[in-house]
């Protein structure tokens, strides 16, 4: 069996060059940024793959050509067998976006605060048409909110509540693949867990799949059937929780793992690693992660370390064993 969502050598290039003006006045080229480089992941149905990395390894950019909000520079995304880049039927690609639903870090921007809840979460499916009635609150019930609340207006919201709104328009067009990105950043600490079990219980209730993208490790170790460690735009290592929270293997896995049982037992901000991270407009050579690494040798300079085996894990390191 193949699996539900298939990503091979995803990469993503943005051209930030200034104006052509500025440029032939300062006699500078053109430049671009690599925020995205030769991914590949799968993801098999009704898991939950993390995405883990700091701010600005490209996790956020992964989601948006998932979900189709950003086309790759290269590369394919495969969703059941179909490949979204690639497909010439547009009947095809609208069936396969129509299963796919993201949600976003900060639930209060992603709701249109003139609308009332109900037009919120039914608006994804007003274009297919079908029954609308009584669908708001039946969601709304669905995600611990009151289907009373369906006549109100975001601002009438907590954060959390908000982020269940968020959740339940979601679940409106009864989607197989929810992309989350950092679906509780932005929330109190104490509703974090209780939006994180709520997601949980939705994804075995209704069969969901999870692209989870975050920086909170914590999280992933709780949640994640396979993570998947960016540096850079790069999948650094891949691996199940366990293998990965006891035996990392790459060298950046370790010193994230290092950072995280500082968080106290109210899950503050985990302190980042050491390290500035480079400018991905003129990345280190090799292996970019080679200036913060402590066992950097030459060839890691000189180098990109392909993706191997080690163990139960898949890692892109020369030095890893
Ligand atoms: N539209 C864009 N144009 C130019 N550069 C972009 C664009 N979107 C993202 N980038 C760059 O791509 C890189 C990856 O960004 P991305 O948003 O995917 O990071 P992230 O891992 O989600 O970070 P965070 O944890 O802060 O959300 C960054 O260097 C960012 O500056
Ligand atoms: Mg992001």
């Amino acid at each position: 069996m193949s699996a539900f969502v298939t990503v091979k050598g995803l990469t993503c290039v943005f051209d930030v060059s200034k104006p052509w003006l500025n440029r032939v006045l300062e006699r500078r080229g053109k430049a671009f940024l690599t925020a995205v480089s030769d991914v590949d992941f799968q993801v098999e149905e009704r898991t939950t793959y993390a995405l883990v990395g700091e701010s600005g390894s490209g996790k956020s950019t992964i989601g948006r050509m998932l979900v189709g909000l950003l086309r790759p520079s290269d590369g394919d995304v495969e969703i059941e067998g179909i490949n979204l880049a690639r497909e010439e039927d547009p009947a095809k690609v609208a069936s396969v976006r129509a299963k796919i639903q993201m949600i976003f870090q900060d639930p209060y921007a992603s709701l249109n605060p003139r609308w009332r809840v109900r037009d919120i979460i039914t608006e994804p499916v007003l274009t297919q048409g079908g029954d609308l009635e009584g669908l708001a609150e039946k969601l709304l019930q669905q995600v611990g909110l009151h289907p009373s609340d369906a006549g109100k207006f975001p601002h009438e919201f907590s954060g959390g509540q908000r982020q269940r709104i968020c959740i339940a328009r979601a679940l409106a067009s009864q989607p197989r693949l929810i992309v989350c990105d950092e679906p509780t950043s932005a929330l109190d600490v104490s509703v974090q867990a209780q939006v994180l079990n709520l997601m949980s219980d939705l994804k075995d209730e209704l069969g969901l799949t999870y692209l989870l993208i975050t920086h909170d490790l914590t999280v992933v170790r709780h949640m994640a059937d396979r993570i998947g460690v960016l540096y850079l735009g790069r999948l650094v290592e891949e691996a199940d929780p366990h293998s990965l929270f006891e035996t990392p293997k790459h060298p950046y896995t370790q010193m994230l793992l290092d950072a995280a049982p500082r968080v106290d037992g109210f899950g503050r901000e985990v302190p980042p690693p050491q390290g500035e991270i480079p400018d991905p407009i003129n990345p280190p050579s090799g292996c970019t992660f080679h200036p913060r690494c402590p066992i950097a040798t030459d060839i890691c300079r000189r180098e990109r370390p392909a993706t191997r085996k080690v163990g139960n894990a898949l890692v892109a390191c020369h030095l890893a064993e």
